[in-house]
């Protein structure tokens, strides 16, 4: 049985593992194909053991990322969010976050979010960029959230390259 918000669940919020590998691949198989697509640009089925590798073996500094996980349902991820430092502009990182569709709507992206952009400016990263559907409200109003500034925008072909500047803490 898929969890939903009405069962009452005890979420946490903590940095992703590298024993998350399957949890991460269960919450990914929760989502709906226009949430994978909105995450990822592109129809996403299923994660690689490759990508899973790369999602959750990071050194929490240039690469950061939390998971939403409930007590009562250990087996999945929730939601998960990173950021990656840009090497070539060491206070930018790139953005992504994705809530699985019956969570959404509820405070958890923005909760992410807020978390995130804290431990960036801990970090020295001033900016988040994010490629996003032109389509996709939702991220924008999250990022607004936790940002004082959008400092650019580049749109082509349906999506766009934002960057916004992070609120100071
Ligand atoms: C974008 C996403 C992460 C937002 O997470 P969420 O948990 O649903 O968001 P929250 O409930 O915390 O709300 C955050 C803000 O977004 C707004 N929002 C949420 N869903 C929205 C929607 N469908 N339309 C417009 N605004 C929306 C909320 O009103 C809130 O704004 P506020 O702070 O001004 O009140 C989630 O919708 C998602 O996973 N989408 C698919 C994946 C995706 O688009 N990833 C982005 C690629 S980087």
């Amino acid at each position: 049985m898929s969890p939903t918000p009405s069962d009452g669940l005890a979420i946490e919020i903590r940095p992703i593992r590298p024993d998350d590998k399957q949890r991460l691949a269960a919450g990914h198989e929760l989502m709906s194909s226009e949430t994978q697509r909105m995450r990822y640009l592109m129809p996403k089925p299923r994660l690689s053991s490759a990508e899973l590798r790369y999602l959750t073996e990071i050194d929490g500094e240039d690469h950061v990322a939390l998971v939403a996980v409930a007590e009562q349902f250990p087996e999945v991820t929730l939601g998960v969010g990173r950021f990656v430092r840009d090497r070539e502009r060491p206070d930018t990182a790139e953005f992504a976050i994705v809530i699985a569709d019956a969570f959404q709507g509820i405070g958890l992206g923005g909760a992410l979010a807020e978390q995130l952009a804290e431990a960036a400016i801990e970090r020295g990263v001033r900016r988040f960029s994010a490629t996003v559907l032109h389509e996709n409200v939702a991220i924008r109003a999250l990022l607004e959230r936790i940002s004082d500034r959008l400092a650019e925008a580049r749109w082509s072909d349906g999506a766009g390259e934002l960057l916004y500047e992070l609120s100071a803490a």
